[in-house]
């Protein structure tokens, strides 16, 4: 653990023992104390606690995630309280946590009517709008504008072939003549040029470089304590925002000029391939037209959570197909197919795909074993009766993958690495949930499958590699990823 989340750590605990004295009702809402009145005791608040004042049982909750465990925390709770249904105290809000598979269906499936999607304030801070309104508000613009871009077919089409072209160069420029790789380096590089292209529309390496020089610490403090002083993780990440932000800013002003902010004045068949161009012509229910420096801020949160969980998720698929030998074989086998019916020169093409059936199961066993997102959160519209219990108005429900993704109840020998449980029907519905769920499931899941497939296709058709330091340790903070990198060995197939 780094010293400096040690010392936040003791700040946070001394900082609650004196809340309990000085302000014992803090954090208490009318629900949440342990002596309710009649009414109070008729609504049946879900079984749990609440810990320390202001801060809850967030530092637990923290401290389990970033040794990986964020399930610990879950089973500690379930076994003592709920399988089902328990509540605690994370950020210092009144918390609510489902645990089943039906309790995601619950969840997931009555979204706007009982509950709507909330984010920390952290989101807010790192990535804010003019309006300061949260961050939970300008998504729904933010989905309807990005939609037809990385849902469509058509929008997808135009995102492949540039996937194609970034993975060509990048195998050629950071792979191709080299003994010794280490595979998260290359996993940013390709996921940040990628980013780059679909959303900004550069490709020149030193500019892509040049625009996202403080991503790894826009990336810390998304996943950061809420602390924003001098020197934290948070406020750094909050300085580089604003510098990827104002970069991104001078390039909207240039696009502006260029295209004309007016929609009519921009042809169809770029709004279908340009976010820039989709973002600048893109008016709210009012007519009003989205500000420069919230397309900005839109633009870096997209790049941020492409890259993010794109890179952990390539850098984890590297080390475990080193580590499944057999398993390698068998995605080699499906690629070197896919490959040799194509000319050497062609772009993969949306058919290809298709036929990664086996690859695509391999990698949705990386996101059930080692998924990159841990949850997500909700807020409820209004006093919601589940299992017995109610969950009143405004309090927050956290839904976390690893409750289903490494349960036995749902999936055999969960810590047995298997792509045929994804063969036929697969998961039992809503226990396999890497994306999320329901209408504010992640928009980017296609882009996601597109480039990890397009990044498998080409890394692998080249190379078999070996970990050069057996059972790397991992560390989960701010992602997943083995600690040193993930340095691999090269080999070259015969031709
Ligand atoms: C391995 C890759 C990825 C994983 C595992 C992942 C996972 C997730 C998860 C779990 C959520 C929360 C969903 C919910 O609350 O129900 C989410 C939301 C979101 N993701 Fe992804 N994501 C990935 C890649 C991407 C990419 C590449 C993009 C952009 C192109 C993206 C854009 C978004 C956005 C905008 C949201 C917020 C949606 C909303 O609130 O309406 N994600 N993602």
């Amino acid at each position: 653990m780094e010293l400096s989340h040690i010392f936040w750590s003791v700040i946070l605990v001394i900082f609650s023992i004196l809340c309990l004295f000085l302000f014992p009702n803090v954090n208490r809402n009318k629900y949440s104390s342990s002596s309710y009145t009649a009414d109070e005791e008729e609504l049946r608040l879900p079984p749990g606690r609440t810990g320390f004042p202001l801060i809850g049982e967030t530092l637990d909750y923290y401290l389990n995630t970033r040794k990986g465990f964020p399930f610990k925390f879950v089973r500690d709770r379930m076994e003592q309280f709920s399988t089902k249904i328990f509540r605690t105290s994370l950020l210092g809000h009144q918390m609510v946590i489902l645990g089943t598979a039906e309790g995601n269906k619950f969840l997931f499936s009555n979204e706007n009517s009982l509950f709507q999607v909330w984010w920390p304030s952290t989101a807010d801070k790192i990535f804010p709008k003019s309006d300061n309104q949260p961050a939970q508000v300008h998504a729904k613009r933010l989905r309807g504008i990005i939609s037809p871009l990385i849902q469509k077919v058509d929008g997808l089409r135009e995102c492949v072939g540039i996937m194609d072209m970034v993975m060509k160069k990048h195998l050629e420029t950071y792979w191709k003549g080299k003994d010794v790789v280490k595979a998260r380096e290359l996993a940013k590089k390709y996921t940040l040029a990628l980013g780059c292209n679909v959303f900004l529309g550069i490709n020149d390496q030193n500019e892509i470089d040049e625009i996202v020089t403080g991503m790894d610490d826009i990336e810390a403090a998304f996943f950061a304590a809420p602390i924003n002083l001098p020197g934290t993780t948070l406020n750094c990440g909050i300085k580089a925002s604003k510098v990827m932000r104002s970069k991104i800013e001078t390039m909207i002003r240039h696009r502006r000029n260029l295209l004309g902010s007016e929609k009519k004045s921009i042809p169809t068949e770029i709004l279908v391939k340009d976010f820039i161009a989709r973002m600048l012509s893109s008016v709210d229910d009012n007519g009003q037209v989205l500000k420069d420096e919230d397309i900005a801020s839109h633009l870096v949160g997209l790049i941020e959570v492409g890259y993010t969980y794109l890179h952990s998720t390539l850098t984890m698929l590297i080390k475990i197909l080193a580590e499944h030998p057999c398993v390698y074989d068998s995605v080699l086998k499906e690629q070197k197919e896919i490959a040799s019916s194509n000319h050497p020169r062609e772009k993969l093409s949306w058919e290809d795909f298709r036929k990664m059936k086996y690859s695509w199961n391999v990698v949705c066993e990386v996101f059930r074993q080692c998924s990159p997102a841990v949850g997500g959160f909700r807020e409820a519209l209004t006093d919601i009766k589940y299992e017995g219990y109610t969950i009143p108005k405004g309090w927050k429900v956290h839904w976390l993958l690893h409750s289903t993704h490494n349960n036995p109840k749902y999936f055999q020998n969960p810590e047995k690495f298997d792509p045929s449980r994804f063969e036929g029907d697969g998961p039992i519905p809503y226990t396999f949930i890497p994306f999320g769920g329901g209408s504010r499931m992640c928009p980017g899941n296609e882009y996601a499958r597109l480039a990890i497939l397009t990044f498998l296709h080409y890394v692998l058709n080249e190379f078999k590699w070996e970990q050069i330091i057996p059972n790397e340790k991992i560390s989960y903070f701010p992602i997943q990823t083995p600690a040193q990198g993930l340095p691999i060995r090269l080999y070259r197939h015969e031709d």
